[in-house]
């Protein structure tokens, strides 16, 4: 779908604020929708003629400005293009509204958003492909405001062709994807983009005394990848955002067997990796002026006689060892090494580890909500405000100093599960003992980054969550100047 600026097509699309003149509408249709069964723009509610000889109009109400926020104007946009998906049209504008609070260039984004939001089916894999009438979009700026409009959507279609790559990543069963073709998919996209991408293979990893990874990886016969991917803009020199994102092409759940129902998304737990690497894409096609470094140790979690076992003691590249209580808390003891390679090896100003790693964090917070565990109240404050301006919801976890002594092994010095009270809070005080220290902030998405049926304007499957906060936040910290 195109986005284009002041292209004017007879089918017009209008968001109405509730109880707002509808004088878009003709005399008779006027009279009619005023009427008894009248057409009042309550939130999310529609009112179409797009037939032959009709008015060619399209209402989706936003309903009263006091109620409304910038993600209800992409739902509302979202809502809009699937009536004219619905009515086979392929061509319309929107006639852009003018909201108090609300400035033009956050309007036209969220619309623009909205729209591309519809536009995404993985169909790779079926037979007949799906299809989507709406090819172009125009979009009407106020009059006073048309010389600078659309400066916001080649930015968004950027954005959302990085969201798009996440959910790609996310959807294509480990079957395909797993941490080879995972590592070549990032190369291949980012390569081109001025992103330097490198990839190292078993030897390398063991070289670096990555134990804890290796002893997940251990399991699979499709061997381990380490990725790193690098986007300089300010040069070598200049500390980077280091983003850290879980790659387990698949969760079996190891020794620790996951039953049938709940393995068989187990091809999402890869969704920290896909969204570093949409978010590296979407930074890199808009030029943002930032370092940002994005790390995924990528291996499969299985079973084998070569497998690592419950109660097995593995070793880190910090030097620290493990108690294994349970192979299913896998995603832990690969971040383990991520995190401190990302401390150590990398110059890197803070890190942010995205994670589908605790079904915990569902528990505590639902299927929408990302959970966040910081040891820097500002850095994480920062990926709040982030997290506010693209709509991916998102809580802070407590984690009191207290429940650090649950980590504590009996006969290694850490174990990797400490049962089913505040999962996702211990699992977040793991991480924290190999950040070394830099301003860190964990984002536990095994909720909201797979959809088990749709929301909001998320289809079914991988969601993309949280590629547009990665980019929000990045992108803040430039206008910032740091
Ligand atoms: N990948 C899972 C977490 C998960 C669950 C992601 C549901 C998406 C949906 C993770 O590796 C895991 O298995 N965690 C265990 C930890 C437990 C053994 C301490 C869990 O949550 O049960
Ligand atoms: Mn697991
Ligand atoms: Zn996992």
């Amino acid at each position: 779908m195109k986005i284009q600026v002041n292209q004017d097509f007879p089918i017009k699309v209008y968001f109405p604020l509730e109880g707002a003149e509808l004088d878009m509408l003709g005399e008779t249709t006027r009279a009619y929708v005023t009427g008894e069964r009248a057409y009042k723009a309550e939130a999310k509610s529609v009112y179409a003629e797009l037939g032959p000889n009709s008015e060619n109009v399209l209402l989706v109400g936003l309903g009263k400005l006091e109620d409304l926020s910038i993600n209800d104007l992409r739902e509302a946009a979202h809502k809009a293009a699937g009536v004219l998906n619905a009515n086979k049209v392929k061509q319309a504008s929107v006639i852009a509204p003018e909201l108090k609070g609300f400035c033009t260039r956050r309007i036209e984004k969220a619309i623009a958003e909205g729209f591309l939001q519809s536009e995404y089916a993985f169909d790779a894999y079926l037979t007949k492909k799906s299809e989507c009438s709406l090819e172009a979009v125009g979009y009407l700026a106020p009059a006073d405001k048309k010389e600078t409009a659309g400066k916001g959507i080649e930015e968004i279609q950027n954005l959302m062709d990085g969201v798009r790559i996440a959910r790609d990543l996310v959807n294509t069963p480990s079957i395909d994807l797993y941490p080879q073709t995972l590592a070549e998919s990032a190369t291949s996209t980012l390569g081109d983009l001025g992103v330097e991408v490198t990839v190292l293979d078993k030897a390398q990893i063991e070289e670096l005394g990555m134990k804890a990874f290796l002893a997940v990886a251990e399991g699979s016969d499709r061997e381990p990848r380490f990725i790193v991917m690098k986007y300089l803009p300010e040069g070598e020199q200049v500390p980077a955002i280091t983003l850290i994102g879980k790659g387990l092409t698949y969760d079996s759940g190891g020794y620790a067997l996951k039953p049938a129902d709940s393995m068989v998304w187990m091809k999402s737990d890869m969704a920290g990796a896909a969204s570093v690497i949409g978010t590296m894409a979407a930074l890199a096609k808009n030029k943002i002026q930032k370092n940002v470094v994005a790390i995924i140790a990528a291996c499969e979690n299985m079973l084998s006689g070569r497998a690592y076992k419950n109660g097995d003691i593995v070793g880190s590249m910090k030097g620290t060892t493990i108690e294994v209580i349970n192979t299913d808390a896998e995603g832990r003891l690969t971040l383990a090494d991520a995190l401190y390679y990302g401390a150590t090896k990398v110059n890197s100003e803070c890190l942010i580890d995205i994670a589908t790693l605790t079904g915990a964090c569902i528990v505590a917070l639902g299927d929408e909500v990302i959970g966040a565990v910081t040891n820097d109240d500002e850095l994480f404050g920062k990926v709040k405000k982030a997290s506010e301006t693209s709509g991916e919801a998102l809580w802070q976890l407590p984690a009191p100093k207290s429940y650090e002594a649950l980590l504590k092994g009996d006969v290694g010095d850490i174990k990797n599960s400490t049962g089913r009270p505040g999962g996702a809070i211990t699992a977040g005080l793991f991480l924290k003992e190999f950040v070394e220290g830099k301003p860190w902030v964990h984002l536990d998405i095994a909720g909201p980054s797979f959809a088990q049926k749709p929301w909001s304007y998320y289809p079914k499957g991988a969601t993309g969550i949280p590629v547009k906060t990665l980019y929000q936040f990045v992108v803040d910290h430039t206008i910032k100047g740091h």
